[in-house]
């Protein structure tokens, strides 16, 4: 994350309450600022103590408390945030907004406020079907108001349907994208990840180490900062990051295939996926049965996909990884510029905390004339790092 940014949390006497604490805690750990407005009706679902214990700040809820001598408080609270956001929002608390009623410290400060603001639903489904709630949403929306839509899901009132509020981390996230510098707009990236797989028969495969992690984190970035992404995974269990276009492959062909249909269109494209480098000369059209002795497959090489981009990349941008175990970078370097790459992101795979399957990564940018030692990071701070390169 960036500097540290004000949210303004309203808070209203919706049921799913107490998903706000969780969602509180998870901005605090993202390194907001918070402060809190909670209407008389929250404070009788929750206790503004549990606000201020997570949030490690003041809960506002009383417009007409003494001690305004120094400032107008809805005022005040209105001017320092640099996003306000409504969770959960109540039908009555979105229809007072609507219509510009400022009958408490909450609606008060929202209408004294002049920025984006962002209002997570949450409610009974008839009360958001409802002709009112829905009228009142669209006139917010031609406002600019930006909506976080309410899940289908079991409601409080043990009916199912539309109403639940967001997952807090849905709603962090939004958070995160709204604050993000969009500074790879009109960018077209491709990114690959995760592993390739080569049949050895109907029921057998040989594959790569990979979990997709750095590759899916870069290309989560990459759309958070604006650019259009596409990403070419091979198998991996990871959720693909939302409005990401994904493509599915599992041979090193289908890898390649899958990136050349798409070459034209991209200006870099970032290849974290672990093709494998060998195949199985004779594939069996049938599983292979055992016998007893030991068996002998007769594997040869794949194409070098990288390799073969650094061809014919002309002015697009080519970023690959080196996982090496050995002489790590002499390797890299030796790689970079056999297969004629802008860059080689290099990491050595023998130490427990980088490379394969882990969270972290540590990693060295490595260019024609340079060579740039990361220390160890979350893999989303080196996709950034790694797409600082694009900018
Ligand atoms: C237990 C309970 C749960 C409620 N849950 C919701 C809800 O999820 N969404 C909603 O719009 N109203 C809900 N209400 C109704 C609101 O609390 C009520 O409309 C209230 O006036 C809202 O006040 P506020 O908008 O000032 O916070 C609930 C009420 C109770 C008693």
């Amino acid at each position: 994350m960036m500097s540290k940014k004000r949210i303004l949390l309203c808070v209203t006497a919706g049921i799913a309450i107490y998903k706000v604490v969780d969602l509180v805690s998870r901005l605090i750990k993202r390194e907001y600022e918070l402060e809190i407005i909670m209407t008389e009706s929250a404070t009788k679902l929750i206790s503004p103590l549990v606000f201020e214990t997570m949030g490690k700040c003041k809960v506002h809820t009383d417009m007409f408390h003494l001690g305004h001598h120094e400032e107008v408080e809805h005022i005040e609270l209105a001017k320092r945030a640099d996003l306000c956001l409504i969770a959960p929002a109540t039908a009555n608390t979105v229809a007072k907004i609507t219509y510009g009623i400022a009958d408490n410290l909450l609606t008060s400060t929202v209408l004294a406020y002049n920025r984006d603001l962002m209002i997570a639903l949450a409610m009974n489904t008839n009360m958001l079907n409802n002709k009112a709630t829905v009228e009142n949403i669209e006139k917010l929306k031609q406002r600019g108001v930006q909506f976080i839509n309410p899940e289908v899901g079991v409601l409080a009132c043990n009916t199912i349907g539309d109403g639940r509020l967001a997952e807090p981390e849905e709603i962090a996230r939004k958070i995160d994208e709204y604050f993000i510098e969009k500074d790879l707009k009109g960018k077209k990236i491709i990114v690959t990840a995760g592993p390739t797989t080569e049949r050895i028969d109907p029921v057998r495969y040989i594959t790569n180490d990979s979990s997709g992690k750095m590759g899916y984190a870069i290309a989560e970035n990459a759309k958070k900062r604006g650019a259009e992404v596409i990403l070419i995974s091979g198998p991996s269990s990871i959720e693909v990051p939302k409005e990401v276009e994904s493509i599915f492959v599992n041979t090193n062909n289908e890898l390649k295939q899958a990136i050349e249909k798409n070459f034209n269109w991209t200006d870099c494209l970032i290849m974290a996926a672990a093709p494998c480098d060998f195949k199985v000369k004779e594939v069996s059209g049938s599983k292979i049965k055992k016998t007893g002795s030991n068996l002998i497959l007769e594997l040869k090489e794949n194409e070098d996909i990288l390799a073969y981009f650094g061809n014919k990349k002309n002015n697009k941008l080519l970023i690959g990884f080196a996982a090496e175990t050995d002489s790590l970078i002499e390797n890299a370097k030796s790689k970079l510029k056999r297969k004629n790459l802008d860059y080689i992101i290099a990491n050595d795979i023998t130490k427990p905390d980088a490379g394969f399957n882990v969270d972290t990564n540590r990693v060295k940018i490595i260019s024609k004339n340079k060579i740039v030692d990361l220390p160890l990071m979350l893999k989303r701070e080196v996709a950034n790092n790694i797409l600082d390169l694009i900018k």
